[in-house]
């Protein structure tokens, strides 16, 4: 039995279609959600996700099995296959030829799962009995076909195979089948797994336009050699971002880092790399560029920008600028609420560098989350609404 917290992620290796994988995913995260958002293999379809459909059916150690309803680290040292594996285009698989000449598709959202399927029952029973086929395929829910034709396919199959259906054609090849995740356009790829391997990794920052942008102005109390000590002070910095810390210190200003972030009761661990590209005395500037992923819900690559100026009465400004790239399902979760988030982690981050330039330890670096933001958000709105109402600036 393997034992971790939530938002730990775990090293899954196993064996798809004849190669070997190595996944690191909390331990929430479904076979399907591994097999689709981190190999990328997108051929095993969801549907209901909960076991009912049929359509996510794949092979786990030769046996059909729904990957909706199994956590990736239980297939840990399994072999499975998906449709991928059945066939190529240039070579299809018996099955996979038989629905194309039947007709058996129309919309063909089912039809990994009724071909996986199907070769289960005919590795299972060579020959089964034509009129029971229909309730042997009955597992996997096809909304368009009236399955007839489905039927008709799979009997055509049993019929020219007596002695047993072929294996699949696709597996134990070299090459990946499709790539992974990617930021920003061609050229510009993060590797969803790259971040856990260790070593410090080379941090593509894409050039197109950011999912979001992050401002946040305040002015401390402190002067600026106070500030500007907690700032060039990298671990120092860190303790001033809510939910971050410094994992592996790689020198020459590369770290390993990670950073937790709640969304309402979902609690993301982005683990990735970190390195100050530019850290200027004169100007009280720095910049730090960073990459990481979260198990679950993708990936984000990251410049931040954070400048301290002297202000009048011994006070200093502290500008922080970040610029967020987001793929996967993060970067759906609405700019809007992207925005509030992080909005409300650098505000604590501001306060925190003031702290800790007052020589006092940095509040308890609370993950950042979603429900504070809201009711900030809320707050924030309202009053807006307020000085609409009043005329009141
Ligand atoms: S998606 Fe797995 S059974 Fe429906
Ligand atoms: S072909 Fe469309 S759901 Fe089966």
């Amino acid at each position: 039995m393997v034992r971790c917290a939530a938002d730990e992620l775990i090293k899954v290796d196993f064996t798809v279609n004849g190669r070997p994988a190595t996944v690191h995913v909390a331990p929430r995260v479904t076979l399907a959600d591994a097999l689709r958002d981190h190999l990328g293999l997108t051929g095993t379809h969801l549907g209901c996700e909960h076991g009912v459909c049929g359509l996510c059916t794949v092979l786990v150690d030769g046996d059909a099995a729904r990957a909706c309803l199994l956590l990736a680290c239980q297939v840990d040292g399994s072999e499975v296959v998906t449709v991928e594996g059945m066939g190529t285009p240039s070579d299809l698989h018996p099955l996979q030829q038989s629905f194309g000449s039947h007709h058996a598709l129309q919309c063909g959202f089912c039809t990994p799962g009724q071909i996986m399927s199907a070769y289960d029952l005919l590795t299972a029973e060579e020959q089964p009995a034509e009129e029971d086929l229909p309730e042997q395929l009955s597992g996997v829910l096809c909304r368009c076909t009236g399955y007839r034709n489905i039927v008709d396919a799979v009997a055509d199959v049993a019929r020219a195979y007596p002695g047993g259906v072929p294996g699949p054609r696709n597996c134990g090849q070299p090459e990946p089948t499709l790539p992974r995740a990617t930021l920003g356009g061609a050229g510009e790829q993060v590797d969803l797994e790259r971040v856990d391997t260790g070593g410090p990794a080379e941090i593509a920052v894409p050039s197109g336009e950011p999912t979001a942008v992050i401002t946040v102005d305040t002015v401390a109390d402190e002067p600026i050699n106070r500030i500007w000590a907690v700032i060039e002070d990298t671990p120092a910095l860190t303790a001033c971002l809510p939910g971050a810390e410094i994992v592996s210190d790689f020198g020459d200003d590369q770290y390993k880092g990670r950073m937790r972030v709640s969304l309402g009761p979902v609690r993301l661990a982005f683990l990735g790399d970190v390195r100050i590209v530019e850290r200027d005395e004169q100007t009280h500037r720095v910049k730090v560029i960073g990459q990481a992923a979260d198990a679950s819900s993708g990936a984000v690559a990251a410049v931040v920008d954070l400048v301290a100026e002297p202000q009048a009465e011994g006070r200093t400004a502290l500008r922080a600028v970040a610029e967020l790239h987001m793929v996967g399902r993060i970067a759906q979760f609405g700019r809007g609420l992207v925005n509030d988030v992080s909005r409300d982690m650098f505000g604590q981050f501001a306060g925190n560098v003031e702290a800790s330039a007052r020589g006092e330890a940095p509040t308890e670096a609370a993950p950042a989350s979603a429900c504070a933001m809201a009711m900030t958000l809320i707050r924030s709105r309202v009053k807006a609404l307020g000085r609409l109402l009043t005329g009141r600036k």
